[in-house]
């Protein structure tokens, strides 16, 4: 079949898109609408024709394989225009999702239907690209400034029953979608109704305030990010020029984002998060059946962790040291479970049924003996792991999946417990574990291949990103992470103050500062690391005295409103502290360090080529698959900005010869932290990208 089909029903043609995966608007299907549209005008037999997607899908979006590469006629915007122009009534009719391009064709029709569940949204700035067929020119007319402008530069997708009251969709169907769209033209054939291009309507009067209000938002939301400013420029365009050249405008502007470095990077990061799942050895393995599980442990973790599998619809099992540990977890879980409420993610119903039925916090392992799967998350210590594990192999039914949720722990020690190593994986959720998106899944020696693909089955079901990674201290993302943080404790020790670390990384596009990390982690945290760590430390590592100070001072960051800032009513979110400044000066003295000063550009440079080399050494020793699956981790587990897709692509952005010479730079004053790892140099030597390794 053709990618786009033409039939008659009756008097109605139907004009289907077949393109799968996603019914994606390549040259093709653009050809292909053109075609059809022509078609139709001159097909006597048609009163009315409806464009409808085969498949679970209308239309997904622009071919986003086609951006970055010269684009071929017919265009999407003349396309959705031809349409626009049809002689004859055209209904678009929409199930499954309506995205960005996608959606613009249904603009371009003259009615629309939807099914009450479709997915309709613009979310090109989430890809650094602004709707460039139309969109911003004909979803104002239909639903307003105010919420159109929510809509596109916030990217995300409303149901076809919320479209339906912002009035961009005018009816529903809640059965059969072709059936219903079909009796919906002939309905709209048998009134007369004729064409009814949106364009005809008026565009929405230019409005200061809410202009001025939207770009003072959009700049402080937007962290440097340009895509959801230029939808406004686009939208002030339609305000002060007619159709055509309001559109031409907007065509500009989304051209001109074609070629910037935050369109490769949200689109790599788009396709990362797809390749990740792509994990060769599981190819064509079934995973095993998961519905009652069990989790070892109700702290921060354990708790976290059975809020994101009751919320799936899994059974859990909660095992705790005593009656009061037990009774903590559930009241942790229970006000986990009334956020959800709040947040509209779970009924009042339902979070009874979960607390009453779902959910069993207990003493003692016995209980364990139906579980298809246990994660462990008890304290970070290997004699405490190891006891655990010994418990649940005694326990435990045949093929029940143990997993631990261990940080830094080696997984293949802990399976070396049990008489069962092919059942232990490491599922390594990140905190808050019913928030967060990452799940590493540290696959050990001697793990089965049908247990990894159960662990990414799971994950899929918690509605989480799943990242195979190797047996390692700290696997992909803790591993490199120490790195990272290496590196700004050296620039602390050398002159820079926590707070224009902080500063620095914020203002290239962190979520978080590392210093404000570590107050809303617990100094406590990083000192008991520094102290596991301490037996095999190298005698030139250079320990952050600074650090160990504070949590000497009892000042463990948020949670005693006391870290390397001060928390009160004042600075909720904390303020510089002239002690810590003090203390970190003291440390410098007594180390007979003469501190300098360091730029902000110089705090990126050495904070990313930190991270870049190490992770050149994780994915040269295999703990990563490849180079993109890194980025994803940094991208859905630690805050690392999006639109720079992740520290490898940004590093394949800067070029890889100047991190290298960065790091040869820093080694002439520490050639023990800053050693190149082979990997980088190969890639320098031979031309080569990070990219060159993605499979
Ligand atoms: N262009 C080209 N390929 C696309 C695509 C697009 N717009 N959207 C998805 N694909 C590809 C994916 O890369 C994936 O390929 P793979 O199987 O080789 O990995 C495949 O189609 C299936 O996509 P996936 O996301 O896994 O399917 P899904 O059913 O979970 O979600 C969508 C479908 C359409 C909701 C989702 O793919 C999506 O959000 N796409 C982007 C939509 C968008 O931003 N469009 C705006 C562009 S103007
Ligand atoms: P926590 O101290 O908050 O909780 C540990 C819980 O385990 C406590 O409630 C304790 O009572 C219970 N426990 C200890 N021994 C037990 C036993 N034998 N049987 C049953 N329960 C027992 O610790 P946490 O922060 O939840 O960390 C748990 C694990 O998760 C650690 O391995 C940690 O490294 C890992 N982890 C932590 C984070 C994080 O951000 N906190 C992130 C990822 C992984």
């Amino acid at each position: 079949m053709a990618k786009v089909d033409y039939t008659i029903e009756g008097d109605i043609a139907v004009i289907t898109v077949d393109n799968p995966p996603v019914n994606a608007l390549g040259q093709v299907v653009r050809q292909g609408l053109w075609d059809a549209i022509t078609r139709f005008d001159d097909d006597a037999a048609a009163q009315a024709a409806v464009i409808i997607g085969a498949g679970r899908l209308f239309i997904g979006g622009a071919d986003i394989t086609e951006f970055g590469k010269p684009p071929v006629a017919p265009f999407l915007p003349d396309v959705i225009n031809r349409i626009a122009a049809a002689i004859k009534p055209v209904v678009a009719a929409i199930h499954g999702t309506a995205l960005g391009g996608g959606l613009e064709v249904a603009l371009g029709a003259h009615y629309r239907i939807a099914t009450a569940t479709a997915k309709l949204g613009l979310p090109e700035v989430t890809l650094g690209v602004i709707p460039g067929a139309g969109g911003t020119q004909r979803m104002p007319r239909l639903v307003g400034l105010e919420a159109a402008l929510g809509l596109m530069t916030g990217g995300k997708p409303v149901s076809g029953a919320q479209a339906l009251d912002m009035g961009f969709v005018d009816t529903l169907s809640d059965g059969d979608l072709r059936a219903d769209a079909l009796a919906y033209a002939a309905h709209l054939v048998a009134d007369g109704a004729g064409p009814r291009a949106v364009t005809d309507l008026p565009f929405p009067g230019a409005d200061p305030d809410l202009i001025a209000t939207w770009r003072q938002r959009l700049t402080k939301t937007a962290k440097g990010q340009v895509a959801p400013l230029a939808v406004l420029d686009a939208v002030i365009a339609g305000t002060t020029l007619p159709f055509n050249e309001a559109l031409a405008e907007e065509r500009r502007l989304f051209l001109s984002m074609l070629d910037t470095p935050q369109r490769s990077g949200l689109m790599h990061a788009f396709f990362a998060e797809r390749a990740v799942a792509k994990v060769p050895e599981i190819d064509g393995v079934s995973p095993r059946d998961i519905s009652r599980t069990g989790v070892i442990g109700g702290g921060t973790m354990g708790a976290g962790i059975a809020t994101a599998m009751v919320l799936a619809g899994l059974h859990v099992t909660l095992v705790e040291r005593d009656d009061a540990a037990a009774d903590k977890a559930r009241d942790t879980i229970a006000r986990n479970l009334a956020s959800a409420v709040k947040r509209g993610k779970l009924t009042e119903a339902g979070r009874d049924a979960i607390l009453s039925d779902m959910l069993a916090t207990v003493v003692g392992y016995d209980v364990l003996s139906d579980a298809d799967l246990v994660v462990e998350a008890v304290f970070e210590n290997m004699d405490v792991k190891t006891e655990v594990f010994a418990e649940l192999d005694r326990v435990c039914k045949p093929g029940a999946v143990l997993a631990t949720n261990t940080s830094y722990l080696d997984v293949d020690r802990i399976a070396q417990a049990t008489k069962r190593p092919a059942d232990v994986i490491g599922l390594h959720f990140f905190s808050p574990a019913h928030v967060m998106k990452l799940l590493e899944i540290v696959v050990a020696d001697a793990t089965a291949t049908d247990v990894t693909a159960t662990a990414f089955a799971l994950a899929k079901r918690l509605g989480k990103i799943g990242v195979r990674a190797g047996v390692c201290d700290g696997f992909i993302g803790n591993r490199i992470l120490s790195h990272y943080r290496t590196a700004v404790d050296h620039m602390v020790l050398d002159g820079a103050s926590p707070y224009a670390v902080d500063a620095a990384l914020v203002d290239f596009g962190f979520a978080m500062g590392p210093y404000q990390v570590s107050d809303l982690a617990g100094l406590d945290i990083g000192y008991m690391t520094r102290q596991r760590k301490a037996a095999d430390a190298h005698p030139r590592d250079r320990s952050p005295v600074f650090a160990d100070a504070l949590y000497h001072e009892g000042w463990l960051g948020q949670k005693t409103k006391h870290g390397y800032y001060i928390y009160d009513a004042d600075s909720p979110k904390g303020r510089p502290d002239d002690a810590v400044t003090a203390i970190i000066d003291k440390s410098r003295a007594d180390l007979g360090l003469t501190p300098r000063a360091f730029t902000a550009d110089e705090i990126v440079r050495r904070t990313m080529a930190a991270m870049v080399n190490e992770a050149a050494w994780v994915v040269d020793e295999g703990i990563a698959q490849r180079p993109s699956d890194v980025d994803v981790v940094f991208l859905s587990g630690y805050g690392f900005p999006r639109h720079r897709g992740g520290p490898l692509q940004y590093a394949d952005t800067v070029g890889l010869e100047s991190i290298l010479s960065d790091i040869r730079a820093f080694a002439t004053t520490d050639d023990h932290f800053w050693t190149p790892a082979p990997l980088l140099e190969r890639l320098v030597a031979d031309g080569q990208t990070f990219a060159s390794l993605n499979r």
